[in-house]
């Protein structure tokens, strides 16, 4: 298995250590002030094994939090997953084992996604967020009980979010012809722009062969918990369990507890810390044109700088001004032109480095 391009990047960077690289690869955003911790429990997170599931404390303020967006939820059509490529990949392996072959997704998606669907044994087809979803694309395909469709919004990389309108018209077709759905929202928490739409699991009437994830990578800033969830009807969380239970025994308790921590306490903070990078980004475009997708939410916005080649820029911005990024290369399908800037940095760093990015692209087109 091949690293990805900027897993490539990452690692030369490492070979350097005595370099002061700005990484930019991850769309991961700071908090401005680290978040309450809780010292370590011994009884409470290590003297034994925690709950098939996930722990009660934890999914019910899952709940309470999916509530909060309209959401008719309650634990027993909820399971806590190693992050959110688990329960990606823990879906995919179930639809696998239910018919599915085929997953058609709103596109591009991370190379990585692609992968882990392939592993699940699934054929990959991305087509453009815009033609496939926002001009409702889908339903001029054949989609039926052997086709999955990811969407997932706000949209890594472009920034699009799925209008309601299509959220409503996805769920009733999925009804229709019986194709699975699954929603990843794990950077549900950053929608900016007023006209997005909000979360497609507001208009879910019935779970049946409806799948959705999240995780606390993005919308809490703790990638490093390894805690996401799985969201599906009762009979298919019960068995996307036992499959965990199966494969890894459980979900770190310790880890658990500080989910559900975080999770009470809110990430008000995190997302004004993007908004705050969003409004840079933005001003900074207005006058520098980045060639900016839509970006009315997520973590990152994504760019064709007009420089050509992605890559060979990115190779140069590595050697000469000492940052590393994510290019398209890092997508399914490729995207040669493009790179993608993270919003959750601190403003100056963000300002620092979209100086640096806008002479680089001077030097290359002059
Ligand atoms: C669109 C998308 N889905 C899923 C994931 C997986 O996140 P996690 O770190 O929770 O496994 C990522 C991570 O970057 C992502 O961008």
């Amino acid at each position: 298995m091949s690293l990805t391009a900027s897993g490539r990047r990452l690692a030369l960077a490492g070979r350097s250590p005595e370099i002061d690289w700005r990484i930019l690869t991850g769309n991961v955003p700071a908090w401005p002030t680290p978040p309450p911790w809780r010292p370590l429990d011994w009884s409470k997170e290590a003297d034994h094994y925690p709950e098939r599931g996930g722990s009660a404390r934890l999914l019910e303020a899952l709940c309470v939090r999916e509530r909060a967006q309209g959401t008719d939820i309650g634990p027993e059509s909820m399971i806590v997953t190693n992050g959110g490529y688990d329960a990606l990949s823990l879906a995919a392996r179930h639809l696998y084992d239910r018919g599915v072959r085929r997953a058609v997704c709103a596109g591009p998606i991370l190379g990585t996604i692609a992968r882990s669907l392939r592993q699940a044994g699934l054929e990959v087809v991305a087509l453009d967020w815009d033609p496939f979803l926002a001009d409702h694309g889908w339903m001029d395909m054949a989609l039926g009980p052997e086709d999955l469709v990811y969407v997932n919004t706000p949209h890594n990389p472009t920034g699009a979010c799925l209008p309601d309108s299509a959220s409503r018209a996805l769920l009733a077709d999925r009804q229709r012809r019986g194709f699975r759905l699954v929603f990843d929202l794990i950077y549900d928490a950053f929608t900016f722009d007023p006209a997005a739409g909000g979360s497609p699991l507001a208009f879910v009437d019935d779970w049946h062969e409806v799948y959705a994830f999240n995780s606390f990578s993005k919308n809490y800033g703790a990638p490093g918990l390894r805690i996401g969830w799985l969201m599906a009807e009762p009979s298919a969380t019960a068995e996307l369990a036992v499959r965990l239970e199966a494969e890894r025994i459980a979900v770190s308790a310790g880890a658990q507890e500080r989910a559900a921590d975080l999770c009470a306490y809110g990430n008000g903070p995190l997302v004004e810390a993007v908004r705050t990078g969003r409004e840079v980004l933005l001003a900074w475009d207005s006058k520098h044109d980045l060639g900016l997708s839509r970006t009315q939410g997520g973590t990152q916005a994504w760019a064709d700088l007009g420089i050509g080649d992605a890559e060979s820029f990115a190779d140069r911005l590595m050697a000469e001004d000492r940052i590393v990024l994510t290019t398209g290369a890092n997508y399914f399908p490729v995207r040669p032109r493009h790179v993608r800037l993270p919003l959750g940095l601190p403003p100056d760093d963000l300002e620092e480095a979209l100086h640096l990015i806008t002479a680089a692209r001077r030097r290359s087109s002059g």
